[in-house]
């Protein structure tokens, strides 16, 4: 049977509608907001979308069921390109040991960091790991986030990086979209210490084979960094991912200046991610190209750092710019999108509109799935969120505070917020 639901009364509805291209510049900040906006959702996607009075006359809405959007903000679900979901637990001991003095580098020069949650990954099973990830995402989705990119790069040998991708899988539709990313190249495991250029073939010539053969991800990426990749072992490393018919994506920039970004863009990358230390040529370059420009300014939160990424030289320069948490336990252990908003405009100049696209229908074209996800169309998914606001400036305005009121998937409301018993509204 179908099912049929008119959302009305939204007081902005933040559609996003707009060209099939990622939006870029001065182009981010326009939300194409209809006031007083209703959404006509049929068998989970999206039929039309309008003010609440012209589609409140259409045939098919007078049999739907109504919600009301109580003079909410409604817009579509956070797409949240760059998490490492299935992860391990937190890391605690290190966070004391960082609130206490010691730098992120000499942690991981301990054994610490990455290697830490690689040991954790590679003792759980699968089962444990995908619990572990259900849990988290209940965060996501009470935050407002309804798509995820979950990256791999936590078991770093064939077990666990095909344990991960396993948990991905299962994970992807149970109800978010959860699109796996092959992260192979995170770092160079134990097993091959001082081996580097040995670890990257065997990416290249086992694991990349019989990721695309099961058809794990679609995605691949690297750590093009101090302490990860090298700008040569980048290139082998996605060049043949290319080849193999993988989007590449490349993590660079974060913590030295390597010149990545120029080979990101020769070859295409779907997006190159962190850019902290991007320098100002390189902007340009990457402005000129298809590349999205990731920022994730939770890890220089997070890290106490106080670098940013150049959220507003990038769109000065007319960059496409999308937003994601970075969600993992050594950097970033945050699932809360309207937090990373908070941090982009206030940290990184950005405009309330500019990370609302950025979160949005940016974040779906660096995860290659912009067609049916990111922006309220019709034929898209109806993936909404509403917020408890009055104007979409006030999303970022709050910082750390969690307004999401309502969050629908595929046209299912999958959380209410709760109820303070106490007073009226
Ligand atoms: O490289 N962003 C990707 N990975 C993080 C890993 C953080 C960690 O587990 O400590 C990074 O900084
Ligand atoms: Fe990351």
């Amino acid at each position: 049977m179908t099912s049929t639901i008119l959302v009305r009364g939204a007081r902005q509805l933040l559609t996003l509608r707009g060209p099939a291209e990622p939006r870029r510049g001065y182009a981010m900040n326009d939300l194409a907001v209809i006031e007083d906006g209703a959404v006509l959702i049929r068998d989970g996607v999206i039929v039309c979308v309008g003010p609440s009075r012209r589609l409140e006359n259409l045939a098919e809405a007078r049999h739907a069921r109504e919600i009301d959007a109580a003079g909410r903000v409604v817009m579509p679900g956070f797409v949240d390109s760059h998490t490492h979901l299935v992860c391990g637990p937190p890391r605690l001991d290190e966070y004391e040991l960082r609130l206490a003095g010691a730098s992120y580098e000499e942690i991981v020069r301990s054994g610490g960091g990455i290697f830490s949650s690689v040991r954790a990954v590679r003792a759980a099973s699968t089962q444990r790991l995908e619990l572990q990830a259900r849990h988290i995402l209940k965060s996501f989705i009470r935050h407002g986030t309804t798509t995820l990119g979950a990256k791999s790069g936590y078991g770093l040998d064939e077990t666990g990086e095909l344990r991960i991708l396993r948990a991905t899988a299962v994970l992807d539709g149970d109800p978010l979209d959860v699109i796996p990313s092959y992260f192979g190249a995170h770092a160079v495991p134990p097993e091959f210490a001082g081996r580097a250029d040995d670890y990257i073939e065997w990416i290249c010539s086992h694991m990349m084979p019989l990721i695309r053969k099961r058809r794990l991800a679609r995605l691949v990426d690297i750590r093009c960094e101090q302490g990860g990749f090298t700008v040569e072992q980048a290139r082998r490393y996605l060049y043949y991912a290319r080849e193999l018919g993988f989007l590449p994506r490349i993590h660079t920039e974060q913590y030295s200046n390597s010149g990545a970004v120029r080979l990101a863009v020769e070859l295409g990358a779907v997006s190159a991610d962190h850019l902290e230390r991007i320098g100002p040529d390189d902007i340009l370059v990457l402005a000129d190209s298809t590349t999205i420009a990731t920022l994730m300014p939770g890890v220089t939160f997070h890290l106490g750092l106080s670098r940013f990424g150049p959220g507003r030289a990038l769109i000065d320069a007319g960059a496409a710019v999308a937003l994601a948490t970075d969600f993992n336990p050594g950097t970033s252990p945050t699932c809360n999108m309207q937090m990373i908003l908070s941090l982009a405009c206030t940290r990184m100049h950005m405009t309330p509109a500019e990370a609302i696209t950025a979160a949005t229908i940016n974040g779906a074209h660096a995860l290659g799935c912009a067609e049916r996800l990111g922006s309220l169309e019709p034929g898209k998914q109806a993936d909404l969120v509403f917020f408890d606001a009055k104007d979409y400036r006030e999303i970022s305005y709050h910082f750390g505070v969690n307004l999401v009121a309502m969050v629908m998937k595929r046209g299912l409301a999958l959380y209410r917020q709760g109820e303070v018993r106490w007073g009226a509204d």
